[in-house]
């Protein structure tokens, strides 16, 4: 494995971004100069924008009392200079073409651009791993004073491939320490990755890692992973259990359909652990929930009938993820039914890759979900984004009393392009979609959120 230092408390933190260091050569303004050009006025515009964005991302933050200066290098990276640092070093506009030549050719003036000096396209805000491959969030909690971020990731290439989880650990969300790799494919039933799912925390403080393993015959399995020193507030090593997996496909479900296990929730009534995964049903090509419940995380049933079946045509749901918004909604799913309580239901479209959600009600005891509005249901209504966004994750912040929800963005470049930048991928930010927990939130409260979000991601 590359690369991936591990870090003890009380070090100084890695810097994860290295657009700070000293520009190759060849100034900004030469190269606008060359660029003079309609490109050079849309890049403009656009930094604006993402200028807005930013400060309205700090402004969300600020609560936070996030100190950005230290961790990002001396000084200078105040949150007032940031704006700064999104025109990059050469203040082009890298569209998919500009980029993808630049990246990997031998053009301007024969100039061979190294891995090393591309590193200025890294992000400054939204994460990106150290380096190489990077696909959906997967197991934000916050632990042992630490919010952990993991992610599919592949550890030794720039596309996707070895999938396995990433991890990271913050104190604020913007700073992150780089931490070794949390899981890799070693099993048979997970050799053709480690692919996406959820922690949860018990009320006693066992930490619950569910994942869907992709097996050596390509099917998808659920499987269940705990931290092999649960005193470590790192979580650096796992262990994943030897009843695995634990879940297999039920009658009637495709093998490669069935993934993403949801942060369990506690259901008063019967006393049971529930957990949700995503799937279809070929009749119809139309994305279901089903609902597993457990006392132990290691024996499951599924629960008869779907928890909701989207609008047909919608195709496999993966992702899921289900919420409460409003009300006296408590942080986990269940337990609160006054009707003021909306949960907003997410499927990750695979059909689109696109995020659909729609608000709805929840019944935990019946298991049921049914959207306020039936023509604006999951996949047919709104979306998380409107540009390019997938695969959402979120997760309740206890320290500050809000939902955070993260989310990738793939990149449009070139595999090749990737390949000399040796990243691809960039995760949006998490704390600008969070709703006070205990305030109602409409329908178009929600969507203005959203709309606030989708002015900023896309951008690199
Ligand atoms: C997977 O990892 C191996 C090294 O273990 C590497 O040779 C191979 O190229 C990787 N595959 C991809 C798709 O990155
Ligand atoms: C929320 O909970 C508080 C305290 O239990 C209660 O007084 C209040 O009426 C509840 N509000 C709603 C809308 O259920």
């Amino acid at each position: 494995m590359e690369s991936h230092a591990a870090i003890v408390p009380g070090t100084p933190p890695l810097l994860p971004y290295a657009y700070y260091a000293p520009l190759p050569s060849g100034s900004a303004q030469d190269d606008d100069r060359q660029q003079a050009s309609g490109s050079g006025v849309r890049w403009r515009a656009c930094a604006a924008v993402m200028a807005a964005a930013v400060l309205v991302v700090v402004a969300l933050l600020a609560g936070a009392s996030v100190d950005r200066s230290s961790p990002l290098g001396g000084g200078e990276a105040a949150a007032g200079v940031l704006p700064t640092v999104f025109p990059r070093s050469s203040g082009k506009d890298f569209d998919e073409s500009e980029k993808a030549s630049l990246a990997y050719s031998a053009d301007e003036g024969g100039f061979q651009w190294s891995n090393a000096m591309l590193q200025w396209q890294h992000t400054g805000f939204h994460f990106q791993p150290e380096k190489h491959y990077m696909n959906d969030p997967n197991g934000p909690v916050y632990y042992g004073g630490w919010y952990h971020l993991f992610y599919q990731h592949n550890p030794w290439g720039d596309s996707w491939g070895n999938v396995s989880w990433g991890h990271a650990v913050s104190k604020d969300m913007v700073n992150w320490r780089y931490l070794p790799v949390a899981m890799v494919p070693d099993q048979w039933y997970d050799i053709n990755g480690v692919l996406t799912g959820s922690i949860t925390v018990l009320p006693d403080g066992r930490v619950i890692l569910l994942y869907t393993g992709n097996t050596d015959t390509l099917s998808q399995v659920q499987c269940l992973a705990t931290p092999a020193d649960p005193s470590d507030p790192l979580l650096r090593s796992w262990i994943k259990h030897p009843a695995n997996p634990i879940i297999l496909p039920p009658p009637g479900i495709g093998l490669k359909d069935f993934r993403d296990p949801l942060t369990a929730w506690f259901e008063e009534s019967d006393k049971t652990w529930r957990t949700l995964i995503g799937s279809k049903d070929d009749d119809g090509h139309v994305g279901i929930v089903l609902t597993f419940k457990t006392t132990d995380f290691i024996n499951y049933e599924l629960m008869p009938g779907n928890m909701h079946r989207g609008p047909d045509g919608t195709g496999m749901f993966e992702c899921l993820d289900l919420y409460p918004v409003g009300g006296n909604s408590s942080e986990m799913l269940g337990g609160d039914s006054s009707p003021d309580v909306l949960f907003v239901l997410k499927a990750s479209s695979n059909d689109e890759w696109h995020d659909y959600y729609a608000l709805g009600a929840f019944d935990s005891v019946a298991n049921t979900w049914t959207p306020q509005d039936p023509d604006a249901d999951v996949g047919i209504g709104l979306r998380y984004d409107w540009g390019k966004y997938y695969a959402s994750k979120s997760f309740y912040d206890q320290t500050k009393n809000r939902r955070v929800v993260w989310a990738f963005v793939g990149e449009t470049d070139p595999e090749q392009a990737d390949k000399a930048k040796g990243w691809a991928s960039v995760m949006t930010f998490g704390p600008i979609s969070c709703w006070p927990r205990r305030r109602w939130s409409s329908p178009q409260r929600i969507k203005d959120r959203y709309r606030l979000q989708s002015s900023h991601i896309g951008w690199k």
